[in-house]
């Protein structure tokens, strides 16, 4: 009787006996952060009943949830990703939770996660940072990686914030030989972090890896579990969700960027049928409009919402940079920026540029302005008032190594700005056409410092009726794990000041 229990036992349990342990474990909140969570891994094969455990610390896991299998198959090795959603809803606000991670037969893994407060009912902080790269090299060493790639997920987890932004590039595995290794790597170190606090991406040209799905996002959209956006096609493109007093916004510019940002030689290389197959990198316009009308959407409902002071959007590429590595990108000015400004979006944190500026509030443009350039609607650079305009800030030290030369040496700084592509296809990457312009919006700026991240300290209400952001740079030094805050800043105004039933007029003088 034992013995015949015992010979299909590897079988009916596959996992017995030295399956591989969950990986990869991340966090994300789902739309709202007070009762929404998603908690996602990774197996390098099929994974038998995966599945979560949650309860309270010390109280045991009172409920267990089936998880969601997603696989993809990577256009240019044919290897496969195994991936495991499982989503919890009707969590109680402001509590933290316990959970084992399960699959197979294999030891659990631990997780833990806090909800976000409700209202105004406590402050919180949150952190970001964009470009991050892996720590060490993978496959031939093609992608970018650095110490500090590892470094600064420390830093950022030692300072406990309630979710991370994740400004786009995260692990740069469109240019790397082994992809499925490069992703590997890169939840791999982040997991202390992640499987702790919610890391919540954008999506940037680097998470397009062109022949995995129509327009290259399909390794993002199967790793990650993040709220929906009405369209099953773009899930996970664009997103938004709701943490105390603030609305985040996760918007992807590839779809309204001149710039040929996604293009990669070793896929157009060494992906099979790369040509035969019409894969094209380059995705501008790629969701007809979309996800401008979602972001519409998403900014007045937000702006009409009483117990909405803060409107943040997280994205990759930026609409203004003094530096040049990349520049910034007109396409933004022209399809997002009037968007910002009619509903009064208060920050913009980006990357694509791989340092640190920041820009005073602003809103319109300078008059007369063909380039569209920003007009800086305050001169503080240390306290900011958001109701003149949005403070947008490059985060783009995140750990790729490149860093970007200064625009304007010897004189006043100069802006950088793609105003147009030459002519290019799916085989020959489009060459940027980059224009100089004025950088009055300009608050500061650090591109000395090769690596860092910002903190963001949430209050919801301060005496005399007003609620902040403050913002801390911490900044280190190449190969240093040390980082130090270097610059800071206040964004204050009146509660319930964002409150608006209808969009602001357009001011362009
Ligand atoms: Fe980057
Ligand atoms: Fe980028």
């Amino acid at each position: 009787m034992a013995g015949a229990r015992r010979a299909p036992a590897p079988l009916l349990r596959p996992g017995r006996a030295g399956a591989p342990r969950p990986g990869q474990v991340h966090v994300q909140f789902g739309a709202d952060a007070a009762t929404e969570v998603a908690v996602s891994w990774a197996a390098p094969a099929p994974a038998a009943r995966p599945r979560l455990r949650v309860g309270l610390p010390g109280d045991g896991y009172g409920r267990e949830v089936p998880a969601e299998e997603r696989v993809y198959t990577d256009a240019l090795t044919g290897g496969t990703a195994y991936t495991y959603h499982a989503r919890l809803a009707g969590l109680a606000p402001d509590t933290a939770f316990a959970c084992q991670v399960i699959h197979g037969g294999a030891d659990p893994v631990a997780a833990t996660f806090r909800t976000g407060p409700r209202g105004r009912a406590r402050g919180f902080r949150f952190t970001s940072f964009g470009d991050h790269s892996i720590p060490s090299p993978v496959g031939r060493g093609l992608g970018p990686h650095t110490p500090n790639a590892g470094y600064v997920v420390d830093a950022v987890n030692a300072l406990d914030p309630l979710f991370h932004l994740m400004n786009g590039d995260l692990s740069y595995a469109n240019i790397s030989d082994a992809p499925l290794a490069t992703w590997a790597s890169y939840f791999t170190n982040i997991m202390r972090s992640a499987r702790h606090r919610p890391w919540m991406p954008a999506a940037g040209n680097h998470e397009n890896e062109v022949g995995n799905g129509p327009q290259g996002y399909l390794s993002y959209q199967t790793r990650f579990e993040l709220p929906g956006n009405g369209s099953a096609e773009f899930a996970g493109n664009w997103y938004a969700f709701t943490a105390g007093t603030v609305r985040l916004l996760s918007i992807n510019n590839d779809d309204v960027c001149l710039q040929d940002g996604a293009f990669s030689s070793y896929r157009r290389d060494h992906v099979p049928g790369y040509v035969e197959r019409g894969y094209d990198p380059y995705v501008r316009g790629y969701s007809r409009g979309r996800q401008r009308a979602w972001l519409e959407a998403e900014l007045a409902a937000a702006r009409a919402d009483g117990e909405i002071d803060w409107i943040v959007v997280c994205m990759h590429q930026v609409a203004m940079s003094s530096a040049r590595l990349n520049g910034a990108d007109l396409g933004i000015r022209q399809e997002f920026m009037p968007l910002f400004d009619a509903y009064g979006v208060d920050l913009v944190v980006a990357g694509h540029e791989h340092h640190y500026e920041r820009t005073f509030p602003v809103r319109g443009v300078l008059p007369g302005s063909g380039l569209l350039t920003p007009a800086p609607r305050g001169s503080d650079p240390a306290e900011m008032d958001t109701r003149d305009g949005t403070v947008h800030m490059i985060i783009g030290g995140g750990g790729h190594p490149a860093s970007g030369a200064a625009g304007g040496e010897g004189g006043p700084p100069e802006g950088a700005l793609i105003a147009g592509v030459a002519p290019g296809g799916p085989p020959q990457q489009r060459r940027s056409a980059i224009v100089t312009e004025p950088a009055p919006w300009l608050a500061h700026r650090d591109l000395a410092t090769p690596f860092g991240f910002a903190s963001f300290d949430v209050a919801p209400t301060e005496p005399g009726g007003t609620t902040s952001i403050t913002a801390t740079y911490y900044g280190a030094a190449a190969d240093s794990p040390v980082y130090a805050p270097l610059d800071r800043f206040v964004m204050r105004k009146p509660v319930g000041a964002g409150r608006r039933s209808t969009p602001r007029q357009l001011v362009t003088g």
